[in-house]
């Protein structure tokens, strides 16, 4: 029997997610014969039901063009800013799988997709994942696709600033993407040969830092590349983060203990409006600026930043982003064929393996801190600000 199968792109676009959506289609339709659509905006455009066609036609000449064809956005199915109301739309959502009589969605996102995914999955629909995010941090997956491009990217900006820094005699700090998980950064400055690189699983001390850059000047070099990821923080701004973050947890497990009560209250009425608790994000806006400020004060040299920001997510996919990707893709539509639902298509050395959702929900890959990267850094003399 024909299966049909719905495909969705969610969270920050990434390198790669059309690869793998043409992975998906065409050996979902050309290899098993199977239906396929597309829905617009992640998981709004399955609540609001716009759909685009993944015939041939849609699939032929996307491999190697940034963004994704399906368009994206951060959307919750349970938490849907709907007429200026947070919304629980999951029941919408479920009732446009079966109008469409999907066997099978599959998201591409990163984890906060996967979780959304195990949300429907709870709700009865049949869901697969596939890891996308140029931040690397989704766990239980080798690597997601999208990184690999961005890696190339902040690695050129940091090749590129090492040349103006030496020619001007300053520090320049450049700050990459990578949420609060430090391979971006830690890649491109081993890769660009950054004498400073700041992540966030190494809390950092700005006199440490500075200490590095005057050794340095000391031994000739006048100038400094300071590769700093945005999730990055100073020994203090941690421990402040840390405390935040647990008053965040216990007011989000209060808010939820209460929610439960109301909803036993009134447990006919499916489409609760949800109250998001505050979320224990720590805001890291001005981070470079902060601390270029601080290493021109504590070390007489001069400073300038530069946030590379979107360009790291735009732009053609890398030959391995796009190999990645079509593996992932096509391994994900012989998955459906088999009828093996509610897993992530990981990578897995040369090939694939489906690691079941649950496993994947709630966590994330950040560095560890004996990492051979690190490892090497250090070996490098390159200052990791501890
Ligand atoms: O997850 C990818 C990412 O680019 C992160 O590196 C960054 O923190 C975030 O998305 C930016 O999100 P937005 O696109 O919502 O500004």
């Amino acid at each position: 029997m024909t299966k049909f199968v719905g495909v969705l792109t969610s969270g920050g676009d990434s390198p790669g997610l059309n690869a793998a959506i043409r992975g998906i289609g065409k050996a979902a339709l050309g290899r098993y014969g199977m239906e396929v659509i597309g829905f617009r905006d992640g998981f709004r455009g399955l609540m609001e039901n716009r759909t685009q066609d993944l015939d041939t036609t849609a699939l032929s000449g996307i491999l190697t063009i940034g963004g994704t064809i399906l368009g994206t956005s951060r959307d919750k199915p349970n938490a849907m800013p709907v007429g200026g109301t947070v919304m629980d739309m999951t029941d919408v959502i479920v009732d446009n799988y079966r109008r469409h009589h999907l066997d099978v969605l599959v998201c591409l996102g990163g984890g906060g997709t996967a979780r959304n995914a195990y949300h429907l999955m709870q709700h009865g629909m049949n869901v697969m994942v596939l890891p996308k995010t140029i931040d690397n941090d989704v766990a239980l997956t080798d690597v997601t696709f999208g990184f690999d491009t961005a890696l190339g990217i902040a690695t050129e900006a940091v090749d590129r600033l090492h040349s103006t820094a030496h020619s001007h005699h300053r520090i320049i700090v450049l700050e990459v993407m990578g949420h609060r998980a430090g391979w971006l950064a830690l890649g491109a400055g081993l890769a660009g040969g950054a004498d400073v690189i700041l992540i966030p699983e190494i809390p950092y001390d700005a006199e440490k830092v500075a200490e590095a850059i005057l050794r340095r000047s000391r031994g000739g070099k006048g100038f400094s590349m300071v590769c700093v990821a945005e999730g990055a923080m100073s020994r203090e701004a941690a421990t402040e983060a840390a405390a935040q973050e647990a008053e965040a947890k216990r007011r989000k497990e209060e808010a939820k203990n209460e929610k439960d009560k109301e909803d036993k209250k009134k447990s006919k009425d499916k489409k609760t409006v949800v109250a998001e608790s505050a979320e224990s994000e720590t805001e890291q806006v001005g981070n470079a600026l902060r601390l270029a400020r601080e290493l021109e004060a504590l070390t007489g040299l001069e400073s300038r930043v530069t946030i590379l920001g979107y360009l790291q997510r735009g732009g053609t996919p890398s030959a391995a982003d796009r190999l990645l990707a079509t593996r992932l893709g096509t391994a994900a539509a012989t998955l459906v064929n088999k009828g093996q639902y509610g897993v992530m298509v990981a990578s897995r050395g040369e090939g694939t393996e489906p690691v079941p959702l649950g496993e994947v929900v709630g966590k994330r890959k950040v560095v560890p801190i004996d990492h051979p990267w690190i490892e090497a850094a250090r070996s490098v003399n390159t200052c990791l600000g501890d």
